[in-house]
């Protein structure tokens, strides 16, 4: 794959403050990217400094294998979908489009086919006329979206765009700005803070705390293979038991009270062994409840704390005994099954095989 977007080892520091630390990341071409992590570990620092509306105090940025040292933003082949929409209340919905056409020479019609193709992009068409102030939020979001897109960028960059939608629209939004990305074919940079957002939109995530980048992954490898327990927590739910681990070969040997022993690939366990500590991984739909084929001893008793019903899903607290947290289980509902009571005590069962582990 082409690279179109490197970042090579960039620092920005604003005063005392670390915004970027030191990241190194590459986009490949058509890629849809997504930078996540919590308010303010620095994505939109790094956005804007892919933008050029920030310098780097150093390293570099290439686009195309060019690098972007001392280019302006207008001549950089990006663009950028702030947070905030920056729609102009006073024009309408076509000058608004048209925004960035305004120092081209280009004819009236051309032009009008060119706003009218970015609003059939964004499924605006015929709104050319409508005052910017009778727009909901999400026209708003989509009329920012033409703006960026009918200046043919290669890669566009998105800040937050969607979090100020509420939920159900958000979730329309990804997955029309997913297709979006697929019909038009360049690259997309998505800065969010939300995690379901950022595994449902992207081919890759970069995870970013407190200015550094922890993982690059696909959003499957970043929810089964998490690097650290940083990037497990913040994706998802885990649950995080303490254990011996040491190396046996191409394993690692497992060893814990309620668990009992077993043994997981190198590939799972990451970090170093220091003195043999390691935390355990397992995520909340890795355990069933009361499983049929538990005749064996291979079980964990435990006792129902707490249930969450969700409808499609539902989540239980369960105690396992005193020196463990209580374990978060998940299970998929279906009609006519089991429900099970607060207190109900209960047998567990781990699948033990995608279980990761932590050390160092
Ligand atoms: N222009 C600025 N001046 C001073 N500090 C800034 C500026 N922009 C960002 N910061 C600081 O840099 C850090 C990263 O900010 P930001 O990139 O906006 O994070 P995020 O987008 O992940 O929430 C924060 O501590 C923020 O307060
Ligand atoms: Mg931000």
């Amino acid at each position: 794959m082409i690279n179109q977007v490197e970042v090579k080892n960039v620092y920005k520091n604003f005063g005392d403050v670390k915004a970027v630390d030191g990241v190194s990341l590459e986009i490949s071409q058509g890629q849809f990217f997504s930078l996540l992590g919590p308010s303010g570990c620095g994505k939109t620092t790094l956005l804007r400094l892919i933008a050029g509306f920030e310098m780097p105090n150093s390293g570099d940025i290439l686009i195309d294998n060019k690098s972007m040292d001392g280019i302006a933003p207008n001549l950089r082949p990006t663009n950028m979908v702030f947070q905030n929409y920056a729609i102009f209340p006073h024009l309408n919905v076509a000058e608004n489009v048209a925004y960035g056409l305004r120092k081209k020479r280009l004819s009236k019609d051309e032009k009008l086919e060119m706003i009218n193709k970015s609003l059939e992009l964004v499924g605006l068409s015929g709104l050319n006329n409508r005052s910017s102030n009778a727009l909901s939020g999400g026209q708003k979001q989509r009329v920012a979206l033409a703006r960026a897109l009918i200046l043919k960028p290669k890669v566009l960059l998105l800040d937050e765009p969607l979090s100020a939608l509420d939920k159900k629209l958000r979730e329309q939004m990804q997955s029309e700005l997913r297709h979006l990305q697929r019909v038009v074919g360049i690259t997309f940079i998505l800065v969010t803070h939300d995690q379901e957002e950022a595994l449902t939109m992207s081919d890759k995530v970069a995870v970013m705390f407190d200015g550094k980048v922890e993982q690059i992954a696909s959003p499957r490898e970043l929810y089964e293979r998490p690097s650290s327990k940083r990037v497990a927590s913040f994706i998802g739910t885990m649950n995080f038991i303490d254990a011996i681990g040491s190396k046996s070969g191409e394993k690692i040997k497992v060893e814990n009270r309620i668990l009992g022993k077993f043994e997981l690939p190198q590939n799972q366990v990451s970090g170093n062994h220091v003195n043999n500590k390691l935390t355990l991984g397992i995520r909340p739909e890795l355990i069933s409840i009361n499983p049929r084929k538990s005749k064996s001893a291979d079980f964990i008793e435990g006792e129902i704390e707490e249930i969450s019903y969700l409808g499609e899903t539902t989540y239980y607290k369960i105690i396992c005994g005193k020196d463990i947290e209580p374990l978060n289980v998940l299970t998929q509902n279906s009609f006519g099954q089991m429900n099970y009571k607060v207190g109900e005590k209960v047998k567990l069962n781990i699948d033990k095989d995608n279980i990761v582990g932590f050390s160092g």
